[in-house]
């Protein structure tokens, strides 16, 4: 059975047949002859906000031929404390595969550990498996091969997308530059964990010299919001803008996980400049996980 859980424990024949996947399905929107979740439900566990990944996991169920339930943590037992792996061994009971997005880490495994289904981490506090392997389809779908090339991401440094990020950048063999300021910086274990070349920086205009995609995620990430002034102050020096694209490569992308603040981690001009790519990126969010579950199931 198959899991994504995060991407440090996805292999990198895994992750390079799911990303092999997407393209085929993308071109072939709306004419598949292909369903290979016909006769299945899933079901959508949602601990926090979503917007992007409920409705892209949503439409890409049905386009495979699945049926969704979605499940907020509010509505259902967890909201109310009942433990995750009672509620796991009921899910593997009644649903096929099981989309969670919740806080720890540990309660993803768990989950799949006692529901004994297909589950896909849907975000937690540590990783979005989801959306880094978007981004790469993306940049890759813009630019060619991403081995090789230099991804520097700004702002907080510690949060789940650049900690997927940290993971990826030995498998796909890319360069990866963080620049954030101490306290917002990945683990140093984590770093030497994930192996890969993964510079870390307290130095935003060297992390951004010569790059060839500029990233970045919220400053305040979900269940992060009483740290919020204090966020917003340590990382006012962090934002991806005019100043900084200038320094990347004169081709280079800009890319943005959403929902983006303006005047945080990016400021107006430079993400209306690059909302293209941005929102390509989002797109992408339905056609990769379409081969996600497709990888999953077939
Ligand atoms: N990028 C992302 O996961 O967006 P949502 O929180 O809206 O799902
Ligand atoms: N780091 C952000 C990502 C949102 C998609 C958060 O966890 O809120």
């Amino acid at each position: 059975m198959r899991h994504l859980l995060s991407i440090e424990k996805l292999a990198r024949a895994e992750m390079d047949a799911i990303l092999a996947g997407v393209a085929p399905l993308k071109k072939e929107r709306g004419r598949h002859t292909r369903f290979p979740l016909a006769g299945q439900t899933w079901a959508m566990i949602f601990s926090k906000s979503s917007t992007r990944t409920r409705v892209s996991f949503e439409v890409g169920i049905r386009e495979l031929g699945g049926q969704v339930i979605f499940l907020p943590a509010h509505e259902i037992q967890l909201g109310r404390g009942e433990p995750v792996k009672d509620m796991a061994r009921v899910m593997g009971r009644m649903v096929h595969g099981a989309i969670f997005r919740t806080f720890a880490q540990q309660d993803v495994e768990e989950f799949a550990h006692y529901a004994q289904i297909p589950t896909i981490n849907a975000l937690t506090d540590q990783e979005h498996p989801c959306q880094i392997l978007t981004d790469i389809f993306t940049f890759q779908e813009k630019r060619g091969p991403i081995q090789g090339k230099v991804i520097s991401f700004i702002g907080d440094g510690a949060s789940n997308v650049a900690t997927s990020l940290v993971f990826a950048a030995g498998k796909a063999g890319f360069e990866l530059r963080l620049a954030a300021p101490r306290g917002f910086q990945p683990d140093a274990g984590l770093v030497k964990r994930a192996g890969g070349k993964i510079v870390v920086t307290e130095d935003v205009k060297a992390a951004a010299a010569g790059a060839d995609l500029l990233y970045t995620d919220v400053w305040v990430s979900m269940g992060r919001e009483q740290e919020s002034a204090e966020r917003l102050q340590q990382l006012s020096g962090y934002q991806v803008n005019a100043g900084i694209v200038r320094l990347a490569r004169p081709d280079a992308l800009v890319m943005h996980c959403l929902p983006a603040y303006r005047g945080k981690e990016i400021d107006e001009e430079t993400f209306e400049a690059h909302a293209q790519t941005i929102f390509d990126q989002a797109e992408n969010r339905l056609h990769v996980q379409k081969a996600i579950l497709n990888w999953m199931t077939g």
